[in-house]
């Protein structure tokens, strides 16, 4: 089972992503009226640029935008999920033995203790996260088996990867499950809602073009729109 995990499912599950991220990208950007969109984003290339830069800058900011600062335990629980969920998978340091073992690249690898912190902050953020989804009638309102489906396979491999850490149970058991699941967030990636990964660039850069060029930006100027 480890072998074929670390072998062939590897190798599909990071075709499936990166394959995956790249043709959401595609489709987003297709997607946008040529009429509405894409005309006046070519036109103001360095304004639209500028909007996009901007908005995706003030979004990866805590507290950077309004939106943030109107929710600060969120925008707190955001961050503390966030800063681990996308720092330990690529620069835990066996994560770049491995990759370097199956690549032949690794990247920069953090300080183990950091890598500790940063993963224990997602568990115990994504926890909280759930449980405002549950806590808050404005929020649970809107939340559906989905978004519980979606924080579970996001949480999963790294309540599973500290288990092994910490060898709490049979430690080989643990991490060929730390990494099925570890793949199964990867496949999942492009086909669901956690395709915001890289989504979350593509609109907000639509938006800050948009925001740049048309609404503010340079309207009232030369563009009659
Ligand atoms: C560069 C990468 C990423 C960016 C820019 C990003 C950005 C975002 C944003 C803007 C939201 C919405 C927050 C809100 O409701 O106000 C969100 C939610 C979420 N993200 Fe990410 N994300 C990234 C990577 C990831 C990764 C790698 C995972 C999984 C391991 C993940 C899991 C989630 C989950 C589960 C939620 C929903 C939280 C909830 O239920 O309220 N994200 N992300």
């Amino acid at each position: 089972m480890y072998e074929f995990l670390t072998g062939f499912m590897f190798w599909l599950a990071l075709a499936i992503c990166l394959i995956g991220m790249l043709v959401r990208i595609i489709f987003y950007f297709r997607g946008l009226s040529w009429q509405l969109d894409r005309v006046a984003y070519k036109e103001f290339p360095m304004s639209g640029f500028k909007g996009a830069v901007n908005s995706i800058y003030r979004w990866l900011i805590p507290f950077g935008t309004l939106g943030w600062r109107k929710q600060p335990l969120m925008t707190v629980l955001f961050f503390g999920f966030h800063a681990g969920a996308v720092l330990v998978p690529v620069f835990l340091v066996a994560h770049n033995l491995f990759l370097k073992e199956k690549l032949g690249f690794s990247f920069f690898a953090l300080n183990p203790f950091v890598a500790d912190i940063l993963t224990w902050a997602t568990v115990i953020c994504g926890l909280l996260i759930i449980l405002r989804r549950i806590a808050l009638p404005k929020v649970r309102i809107l939340t559906t088996w989905y978004d519980y489906f979606i924080l579970f396979i996001s949480l999963a491999p790294f309540i599973s990867g500290l288990i092994a850490r910490y060898e709490l149970g049979d430690y080989s058991f643990w991490l060929t499950i730390h990494i099925l699941l570890g793949e199964i967030l990867l496949i999942a990636i492009p086909f669901t809602k956690l395709s915001h990964v890289v989504l979350f660039f593509a609109s907000r850069a639509q938006i800050g073009m948009d925001f740049g060029i048309k609404r503010g930006g340079i309207k009232g100027t030369t563009l009659n729109w």
